[in-house]
């Protein structure tokens, strides 16, 4: 790939195919960007409202002083609407957005590549198609490249570019150079089954769903543990009730078939429920939630307060640790350092409490011999998360459950008492996601910083899902994976070769 190919000039002539949501927006970013626009829809009117819709959102612009006056005019004039496929001719760049249908794409660049000539570059929208098979049925597959936007694509910075195996790679380093040159931040994907954010993303909901089949809390209390505690801006259950469950469980089917049935991949019976109630989410008025107008919103569990133990101390400098001291003393409330021999963070009168390592409390409890252990769950970050996620042993007492529940609200947390599932909710997401983009990775699917990029850019991760394995320790979340994998006994929890590797070398994922 040739990272300094120039972008295409602004005097090429973009051409749009479908002027729905993604193709209205594709034309807009194009339109702003300076190049001449032309937007074909096979729904007669539909590309004149797109071109109507477009020129008003610039005015709209002009009007937040976002562009000058004359600037809105001008990008609004460099749109015009197409009649047929015969007005693309001049086209230099072709993106098709159009129905979500492999024939019905390829009927389309197959006529488009005869009337654009051989110099055309043609680019589809996909966002689940293989760009290879797409690519297989035309005269000229090399000139074919996956040009992915997310929706809306103005808003959204990232671009998926998308090589299929005959792609020139010269095109795609053009179409990244183009994208960049729109004002977004592309990524070089090789065409596999969900690109990148559509396949790394798929544990975020996976786990969410299986820890409530598990019984581990509710949803309001898994969504909130994912806000407060993982920094996402939504959990899962309001995710996928604002996605929709049918368009949701069909993207997960997708990937999961495209796989070969991949255990990773395996969607969820509880989502298969919602899909045959017809439970879509927001736009049916319930999914997970009830979104009836004035409906209650269902609170987060969050343990009522206990008294502050007698005897506390925080073992060691992990950043869960230093974070517990900073907050305690921040309270006013006294307690010993010591160091931690064996990994613990911090004792409470009698309860131990360690960072979860992927093993139940139960189990961790059994093969430590102490009985009165508590886990806390992972938090983006541990001094200004106001919610953690705790798991006790079952071999506890109460006064110990009690004790570590209460030196977690004395250090200012709401804390969420979860069944003793390994793993808790933030990290065992955050260690499959790591683990999923450490796959794409492995595969040659992207790189490490284009992984983390679309993550953030595509479904505003707090952070990417590598920078944050790296963060939390490659060892660690090598060993919560390891962890997750035999006590369920299931392929899906097998580690990343990357991963495995790292620990090997005592490096992070991004060397
Ligand atoms: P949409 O249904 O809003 O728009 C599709 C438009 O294409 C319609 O206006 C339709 O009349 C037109 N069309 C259908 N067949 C045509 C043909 N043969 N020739 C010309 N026009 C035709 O769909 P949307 O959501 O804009 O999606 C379009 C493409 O973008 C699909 O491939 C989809 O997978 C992909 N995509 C969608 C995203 C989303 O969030 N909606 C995100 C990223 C990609």
């Amino acid at each position: 790939m040739n990272p300094h190919q120039n972008p295409l000039p602004l005097s090429t002539v973009v051409a749009v195919v479908g002027a729905g949501a993604m193709g209205a927006g594709i034309a807009q970013v194009a339109a702003a960007a300076g190049h001449r626009v032309r937007l074909l829809d096979s729904r007669p009117g539909a590309a004149e409202q797109a071109v109507a819709a477009i020129q008003a959102q610039f005015a709209k612009l002009a009007d937040k002083g976002r562009l000058t006056p004359e600037a809105a005019q001008a990008a609004g004039a460099r749109l015009l609407p197409a009649a047929s496929s015969a007005d693309l001719a001049d086209a230099g760049l072709v993106i098709e957005a159009i129905v979500e249908h492999l024939e019905v794409k390829r009927g389309l660049l197959r006529e488009l590549e005869a009337i654009c000539g051989p110099d055309c570059i043609l680019a589809s929208n996909t966002s689940s198609i293989s760009i290879t098979a797409i690519a297989a049925g035309l005269q000229r597959p090399q000139r074919l490249v996956g040009m992915h936007f997310f929706n809306p694509a103005p808003l959204m910075a990232l671009v998926e570019i998308v090589s299929g195996l005959a792609t020139d790679p010269c095109l795609a380093a053009m179409l990244h150079a183009t994208a960049a040159a729109w004002g977004k931040t592309p990524v070089h994907a090789r065409s596999t089954p969900g690109f990148i954010v559509n396949r790394v993303a798929r544990p975020f909901y996976a786990e969410g769903l299986r820890l409530l089949q598990e019984g581990a809390a509710d949803c309001a209390t898994l969504d909130a543990l994912m806000r407060e505690a993982g920094g996402f801006r939504m959990g899962p259950f309001e995710l996928m009730d604002l996605i929709g469950h049918d368009v949701n469980f069909a993207v997960t089917r997708s990937v999961w078939s495209a796989f070969f049935h991949d255990q990773r991949f395996l969607p969820s019976l509880v989502q298969q429920e919602l899909v045959d109630a017809g439970f879509l989410g927001r736009k049916s008025g319930r999914g997970f939630y009830d979104h009836a107008a004035g409906a209650a919103q269902p609170a987060p569990a969050t343990a009522a307060p206990v008294a502050v133990p007698a005897d506390l101390a925080v073992c060691g400098d992990s950043p869960l640790a230093q974070a517990l001291a900073a907050r305690l003393q921040a309270a006013g409330i006294a307690f010993e350092r010591r160091e931690s021999f064996d990994g613990r963070v911090a004792q409470a009168d009698a309860a131990v409490l360690f960072q979860t390592d992927g093993r139940s409390a139960t189990q961790r409890a059994a093969e430590s011999g102490i009985a009165d252990l508590a886990l806390i769950d992972l938090a983006l970050d541990y001094a200004r998360a106001p919610r953690l996620a705790v798991a006790v042993a079952r071999q506890a007492s109460d006064g110990a459950r009690d004790a570590a529940l209460g030196l977690l609200q004395a250090a200012g947390y709401a804390v969420s008492l979860l069944r003793d599932v390994p793993g808790l909710a933030v990290m065992r997401t955050v260690a499959m996601l790591a683990n999923e983009a450490a796959d794409a990775v492995n595969q040659g699917v992207c790189d490490p910083a284009g992984a983390d990029a679309a993550m953030r850019l595509g479904v505003n991760y707090p952070r990417g899902p590598l920078a944050w394995a790296d963060a939390v320790g490659v060892g660690r979340i090598h060993a919560v994976l390891q962890h997750l994998g035999a006590f369920y006994g299931e392929d899906r929890y097998r580690v990343s070769p990357l991963i495995r590797q790292a620990v090997h070398a005592g490096s992070t994922l991004h060397d």
